[in-house]
Formats: C-alpha cells, sequence, structure tokens
C-alpha cells in the first residue's frame, strides 16, 4: 500500500479512507468552514426523496447523505469500497428501517440493470479511479426514466471567488488540516484531487457520453461545488 495521488489506485483510496473514517466528518465540517451540510441539503431538495423511492448513494462513506435521504423516506442502499467507512455507516446508521450499508466498487455495482428510481453520488465520484465506468454502472442499475444526481467540488466561476478560494486551499487550509485531521496527507489528496477534477462542462459531457439525457448543472457557492442531473432514456 502506497499513499494515494492522482492515480486513484482503489486500494490505496479505500485503505486512506478506512483510516480517516471515524473523523471524516467533522473534519469536513471544518474545512468547509461549516459549508458542508448547505451543499447536501441542496442535494436533498435536487433528489425529492419520498416514500416509495429506491435510492443508491454511490460512495456513501459514513452514510451521511444516506441517512437524510432515508429520514425523507426514500428506501436508500449505501455503498461504499472502504471497509472502515461502511463499518462507520453501520454504527452509526445501521439501524434505520430504510437503510441498507453494502460493501462494493463503483465501477461494478453488485445489482440488477433497472433497479433504482435515483443514483446519486456526493464527493465520490472523484476518487473513482475509471470515473465513466462508474457513471456507466450508475446509468446500468437506474431505472428508464430514473435519475442520476451527483455532487462534487468543481470550479468556481467568479475570477474574485477563485482568487479567495485558492488562497484558502494553497495557505490557510494546510494549516487547519494539521489541527483537526488524524492523517494531514489524506487533505493533501483531496486538495489534489479537486484541482485535477474537470470543470463543469466537461463532466457534463462524461454523463452525456454514457448515455444519459437531460443533462444540466447548478453551481453551489460560486461554483465551488456543482450539482449535476441527468435522466436515464425511457424504455
Ligand atoms: C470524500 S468521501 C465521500 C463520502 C460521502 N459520500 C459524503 O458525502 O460524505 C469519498 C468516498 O468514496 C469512496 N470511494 C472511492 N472510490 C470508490 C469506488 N470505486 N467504489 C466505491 N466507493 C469508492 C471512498 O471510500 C470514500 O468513502
Amino acid at each position: 500500500m502506497t499513499k494515494p495521488d492522482l492515480a486513484k489506485r482503489p486500494d490505496d483510496v479505500s485503505s486512506m479512507f478506512d483510516r480517516v473514517s471515524r473523523g471524516y466528518d467533522l473534519t469536513n465540517d471544518v474545512l468547509s468552514l461549516g459549508v458542508t451540510p448547505y451543499w447536501r441539503m441542496r442535494a436533498r431538495r435536487a433528489i425529492d426523496p419520498h416514500p416509495g423511492q429506491q435510492v443508491l448513494d454511490v460512495a456513501c462513506g459514513t452514510g451521511t447523505v444516506t441517512r437524510i435521504l432515508a429520514d425523507h423516506g426514500s428506501t436508500v442502499t449505501g455503498l461504499d469500497f472502504s471497509h472502515g467507512m461502511i463499518e462507520e455507516a453501520i454504527k452509526r446508521h445501521g439501524d434505520h428501517p430504510n437503510i441498507t450499508f453494502q460493501q462494493g466498487d463503483a465501477t461494478q455495482l453488485p445489482f440488477d440493470d433497472n433497479t433504482f428510481d435515483v443514483t446519486t453520488v456526493s464527493f465520490g465520484i472523484r476518487n473513482v479511479q475509471e470515473p465513466k465506468r462508474a457513471l456507466a454502472e450508475m446509468l446500468r442499475v437506474t431505472k428508464p426514466g430514473g435519475k442520476i444526481l451527483v455532487c462534487e467540488f468543481s470550479h468556481p466561476t467568479n475570477g474574485l471567488v477563485n482568487f479567495g478560494y485558492d488562497t484558502y486551499m494553497n495557505v490557510l487550509m494546510p494549516g487547519i488540516v494539521k489541527l483537526v485531521s488524524s492523517d494531514p496527507e489524506a487533505y493533501d489528496y483531496l486538495f489534489n484531487t479537486i484541482q485535477a477534477w474537470p470543470e463543469q462542462a466537461t463532466f457534463a459531457s462524461w454523463l452525456r457520453e454514457v448515455g444519459y439525457e437531460q443533462v444540466a448543472h447548478r453551481n453551489l457557492t460560486y461554483g465551488i461545488v456543482a450539482l449535476h442531473r441527468g435522466t436515464k432514456p425511457a424504455a
């Protein structure tokens, strides 16, 4: 096992998330200066969870989004390839009647075709070594007419915000990470993957390429995060 880098070797990525699983949510909330719950609320509204809706939360981590959707009535499967993350998710939310957690790989989803009304992934697709393959898998397991919703770091569209964000990431964040994280190297990886991630228009083109229709996105916090959506063509 080596330190994860932009090659995103699955063993390196999953063992890094194993190591940070316990403190993951707190570190996230601190590093995002408390904005993460707002991004999650916007993702939840876009998904519109309700009773009778079957949702797959890919790369669910500690199950925070899984839980929010289940609390709004959806029946949710949370899937992640990190043993540590899934263990933490089960510890926190495993007794919820609408939730099932499963360890598995986003690029080889262990579900039948046309199973879910909605598939979603929050801050996960950026960590997948073959993101288009994961998007194609999400399409496969979505019912015809069903939706995908991707919440991911993106690129600010305003020059001033971009300058402030870059300064925060390069100058302030490394110091905060040293204070709050048990594994500061994990956050070098976070920073590098965010910088290397494609812009909104490119990611939207990947969704179209794998077969989604009605592809659109909405920038949150000036594009620091983007919410992407698409629809699986009706049969
Ligand atoms: C930044 S965390 C996001 C967790 C959660 N979705 C959230 O919003 O807090 C990224 C997650 O992606 C998972 N992941 C990365 N590649 C994966 C893959 N190929 N299959 C399944 N999970 C993966 C990691 O284990 C990690 O839990």
